[in-house]
């Protein structure tokens, strides 16, 4: 797979507060991506780890609560890909503190976001948007 973590705008799920939490998700992977041939006890890598967990943690929350907000139906199958997504996220970390290989987990966040956003994101954007324009 390449890795390609540039922004693009069909990854726009037309909620904008949702949009610049993706953009600054992409910003933060591209900044782990940059720091990829550091050793995994780096304090820089270390620290930018710590900020994507806690921002994707943040971003999860976000899209909950406008789920909540207006009743999606799909509810419950996102927040169960959002905990999936953090299990994971959890222990590919602890992988690249005991293998010092960052590459599964850059893997690991491309696939997440090109899919979880593509796919379920935008479905419940088209949602929120229909129900938030009424
Ligand atoms: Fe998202
Ligand atoms: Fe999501």
């Amino acid at each position: 797979m390449e890795i390609d973590l540039e922004w693009n705008d069909h990854y726009l799920i037309g909620v904008e507060e949702i949009d610049v939490q993706h953009k600054m998700l992409l910003k933060i992977m591209r900044q782990v991506f940059s720091l990829k041939d550091q050793e995994a006890s780096s304090p820089e890598l270390k620290k930018t780890l710590r900020e994507l967990k806690k921002y994707a943690q943040f971003h999860f929350k976000s899209e909950e609560m406008l789920m909540e907000l207006y009743s999606y139906p799909k509810y419950e199958d996102q927040k169960t890909e959002h905990k999936l997504i953090n299990a994971k996220l959890k222990t590919m970390m602890e992988q690249v503190k005991t293998e010092n290989d960052i590459s599964e987990l850059l893997y690991f966040l491309i696939e997440w976001f090109v899919g979880h956003t593509r796919d379920k994101d935008r479905i419940m954007g088209i949602f929120i948007n229909k129900n938030r324009s009424e």
